[in-house]
């Protein structure tokens, strides 16, 4: 069955789907990106996605016809065509097609693309725990925009997979920021757990914001404060988050075990709880919206 994506308000085979060399999203980054989870047919936390989409093009200044309601119809309507059962939904605004000149055009119509891709995360990831590597985290200050500008994401989890490694925690002053494309955890005891703080230095990620949720409805104690590597090698477990990997167990920190090398219990219960959470996920779109 073919593949269709959205582009700038229709709906063609995703091989068709292009682009203009001078747009600025190919040019300069100059675009802000969302990646929305599918998981069993379950759309996850697709709000807190549209809105975090709506903060970065506020963010870098795109000004845009933002329709919560429109987006969901057309994410709805992909889903259902392509037949996504598990996978995820990738948006992509960016500035437009214009003059290759580094000021914004004073008029201009953002390109807006989704599409959908089928993904199934092997299984045996979370049964074993990955390993990861540290890194000085060489990226800008304004990392709480969910921009495409993503060199030094790129080059570090590269770098990981070259180290034979699953992904890259970036040490910025001392301290663990994040994962190249994850949001960081340690769990210092049985009921503390600490992540960097959502300030510019991190992706607010939605799974992050949704975990820390899950966390405190289950009486663990939260701490959203900065932690390095010295407590991250210390630590009783260590996990990370993001939307296609919802929460995975690291028991590996630069070729030091965590948890002696296997995904410790209370990781376990967080992805059970987090599973539990999507299997129950009201927002899901699939059967509420119908196709626009
Ligand atoms: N990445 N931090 C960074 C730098 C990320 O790129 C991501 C997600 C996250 C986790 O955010 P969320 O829980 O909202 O997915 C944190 C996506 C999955 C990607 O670019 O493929």
């Amino acid at each position: 069955m073919k593949n269709i994506t959205y582009i700038n308000n229709k709906f063609v085979k995703h091989s068709n789907a292009k682009i203009s060399v001078e747009d600025r999203g190919f040019l300069f980054a100059d675009s802000i990106y969302e990646l929305i989870s599918v998981f069993n047919k379950k759309i996850v936390d697709t709000d807190q996605h549209l809105n975090r989409l709506r903060l970065s093009l506020n963010k870098i200044k795109i000004k845009y016809n933002f329709n919560k309601k429109k987006l969901k119809q057309i994410i709805n309507k992909l889903i259902k065509l392509n037949n996504v059962v598990n996978g995820y939904i990738y948006i992509q605004i960016t500035r437009g097609v214009a003059e290759r000149k580094h000021e914004f055009p004073k008029k201009y119509k953002p390109t807006t693309i989704i599409f959908t891709k089928k993904l199934n995360v092997d299984k045996k990831i979370y049964e074993k725990g990955v390993k990861i590597i540290t890194i000085p985290d060489l990226r800008w200050l304004r990392r709480d925009i969910k921009t495409t500008s993503l060199l030094p994401n790129i080059l570090s989890k590269q770098l990981a997979v070259e180290k034979k490694a699953f992904e890259s925690w970036l040490i910025d002053n001392g301290n663990i920021t994040e994962g190249s494309a994850s949001n960081a955890w340690i769990i210092k005891n049985s009921k503390t757990i600490v992540t960097h703080p959502a300030n510019n230095k991190i992706l607010k990620g939605v799974t992050r914001d949704t975990i820390i949720k899950i966390l405190k409805k289950n009486n663990f104690n939260v701490k959203e404060k900065p932690f390095n590597l010295i407590e991250a090698k210390n630590a009783k477990e260590a996990f990370l988050t993001s939307s296609t990997l919802s929460v995975l167990p690291v028991v590996k920190i630069d070729n030091y075990n965590i948890s002696d090398g296997k995904p410790g219990d209370i990781t376990k219960k967080i992805l059970y709880l987090y599973n539990k959470y999507i299997s129950k996920n009201k927002s899901s779109l699939i059967k509420e919206l119908k196709i626009a």
